[in-house]
């Protein structure tokens, strides 16, 4: 394969790249608003990943219970361990219901009570069931839904397309530089607004809920471009994986009154949150999980507890969450109905990310300046809604929330703002990638460092760490990244050539993954998702505060001037007991 001249030019308003639920929320609102939107994405967009997202989306209808914005915002600032920005809580939160209806207007087929208003169940760490489902495949019938809205107002799709270099100059986005994975060949893309909705990125982890797509690519353009990501080190392990796959059985078993028990039958939660038992957040459930895991009461000694459903009786499990039936059955040959599902904590979400402020513009410094033009949402991103931990049922509700706030955000940027000149060479920075990947004279290859990156990240990166295990980490990724520059292909064409896709896909894995370890090994506290054993305590007095990083020369660089917004009169960080 030859390096590619430039060849395919195209100049649309806004490029929205990833077509999960926070892209195709922006795109709607984009085309609603008369504007001219690409999306660019390098999976077909019903396939993207929110689709995986399985037991809800949350807001305070409070259609079955008593519920109000007030208390959900008091839930999300509390499940984050008080590093949840407020401002964002709050306009998340207002937000939440107006998103709700919008959906239900759209067609979106959520189970109804009795009486016919949207059902809502229970959630880990809300103390509402706030809960909005489609049995267990809501993120699937809001992604359907959702494409389809796109169609019908004529959004333009790039789809399998993967975006190698972003065009950012004096501080200034310019659009994006895209390969055509189905026919070969790059695309320049000019534009007055990109979105980077590239989603999660627990592909650096072994045992993780996510699809194969997530592998941060935007994180590494990021940090490519001299710019930071904020809370790396704050990843989420969900507590319900399926032992040795890590695919996601939803919190939704437990919302219906699930059990977790360990090698003697004991539901273990009364020992570590009797109040909220298996619902309280996740981080509190995988820790006590994996507690009992390393101290010999996993089944029969091993690397996993129970999911027991038995008692939910097939009826309610059929209606209510076939999809853990099929995972169980189909993956591990277990039939809920009739046996406990062994389970494992799963790295499934991804709480830091793309710094962003309120209205979703990425951010360059943690003083609020700006890349202008450039605009992130959903997982991908860090606003921080979530804080160190996020609650379930709350990403959904982000992607959609903060993927219109972003449409609308773009949309008054598109009208007010001519296009800027491209740089003078736009096709430099993803010709040289391919070309080292292509040409390269080494003879590594990338699925075997990918394969040690996932199973060293798991090891030593997981849901309890110490310095020890992060200074064999952050070794381990230096020889990593150094073997990475003697990567070679074996594909040379240029048709559907997935050797070239996840050969640069570990590039990004290997650049935000050191990044995560050194905001780890930074972060002396434990915080949510963040558990030291060498430093046990949260520490408000020193820690009350979010990590900028930047990839330099030499290494990461990390400023935690960046404050926390606090609404000290309405909710003050407490103690967190569930
Ligand atoms: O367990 C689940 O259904 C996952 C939902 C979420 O991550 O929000």
């Amino acid at each position: 394969m030859k390096v590619e001249e430039a060849k395919y030019y195209h100049q649309v308003d806004t490029v929205v790249v990833g077509a999960g639920l926070a892209g195709l929320r922006a795109a709607l609102e984009l085309a609603r608003n008369n504007q001219a939107v690409g999306v660019i994405t390098k999976v077909y967009p019903t396939r993207s990943h929110s689709g995986g997202a399985q037991g809800g989306i949350a807001a305070s209808l409070a259609n079955v219970a008593e519920d109000s914005p007030e208390l959900h915002m008091f839930d999300t600032v509390k499940g984050s361990d008080y590093l949840g920005d407020q401002d964002v809580i709050e306009l998340f939160v207002n937000e939440a219901i107006k998103t709700i209806y919008e959906f239900e207007h759209m067609g979106v087929p959520f189970s109804r009570t009795e009486d016919g208003k949207i059902n809502q169940r229970p959630f880990g760490g809300h103390s509402s069931p706030r809960a909005c489902f489609s049995a267990d495949i809501t993120g699937h019938v809001l992604l359907h839904t959702l494409y389809e809205q796109c169609l019908k107002y004529n959004v333009h799709f790039f789809n399998e397309y993967q975006v190698f270099s972003l065009l950012i100059k004096d501080d200034i986005s310019r659009g994006v530089v895209a390969w055509d994975i189905r026919n070969g060949g790059l695309h320049i893309f000019h534009s007055k607004t990109v979105l980077l909705a590239t989603g999660g990125y627990g592909r650096a982890f072994k045992i993780t809920s996510n699809s194969f797509a997530n592998s941060g690519d935007s994180l590494g353009l990021i940090l490519e471009n001299k710019l930071p990501l904020e809370d790396m080190e704050f990843v989420q392990f969900h507590p319900t994986g399926l032992y040795k796959h890590g695919i996601l059985l939803s919190e939704a078993a437990r919302g219906e009154g699930a059990y977790i028990t360990n090698d003697k039958g004991e539901r273990f939660m009364k020992n570590y949150a009797p109040e909220k038992m298996e619902l309280a957040p996740r981080d509190v459930v995988s820790r006590a999980e994996q507690t009992e895991i390393n101290n010999g009461r996993g089944i029969n000694g091993q690397e996993y507890v129970y999911l027991d459903l038995r008692h939910l009786g097939a009826k309610k499990i059929m209606e209510r969450l076939p999809q853990v039936q099929e995972l169980a059955l189909k993956y591990i040959k277990t039939d809920c109905t009739l046996e406990p599902v062994p389970i494992q904590p799963t790295a499934h979400y991804s709480m830091g990310g793309v710094p962003a402020n309120i209205k979703t513009e990425v951010l360059k410094n943690g003083n609020g300046d700006i890349i202008k033009g450039l605009y992130t949402a959903g997982e991908a991103s860090c606003l921080s809604l979530h804080g160190a931990n996020r609650l379930g049922t709350n990403s959904l509700q982000g992607a959609a929330t903060f993927g219109r706030i972003a449409g609308k955000s773009m949309s008054e940027f598109v009208k007010s703002n001519a296009y800027e000149s491209l740089p003078s060479n736009p096709l430099e920075v993803a010709n040289g990638k391919i070309s080292s990947l292509v040409e390269g004279s080494g003879k590594e290859k990338h699925a075997s460092l990918r394969e040690e990156l996932q199973k060293n990240m798991t090891k030593f990166l997981g849901v309890f760490r110490n310095e020890k295990d992060m200074l064999t980490m952050k070794q381990k990724i230096k020889e990593l990244q150094d073997r990475y520059k003697k990567v070679i292909i074996d594909d040379k064409g240029k048709i559907y050539n997935l050797d070239l896709i996840e050969a640069f896909e570990l590039g990004n894995l290997l650049v935000f993954s050191e990044v995560l370890i050194e905001g780890s090994l930074a972060r002396k506290e434990s915080r949510g998702a963040h558990y030291r054993t060498d430093f046990p305590e949260r520490d408000d007095e020193n820690w009350l505060k979010h990590t900028m990083a930047w990839k330099t020369e030499t290494g990461v660089k990390l400023d935690h001037s960046k404050k926390v917004i606090i609404y000290w009169d309405r909710y003050p960080p407490q103690e967190r007991k569930y």
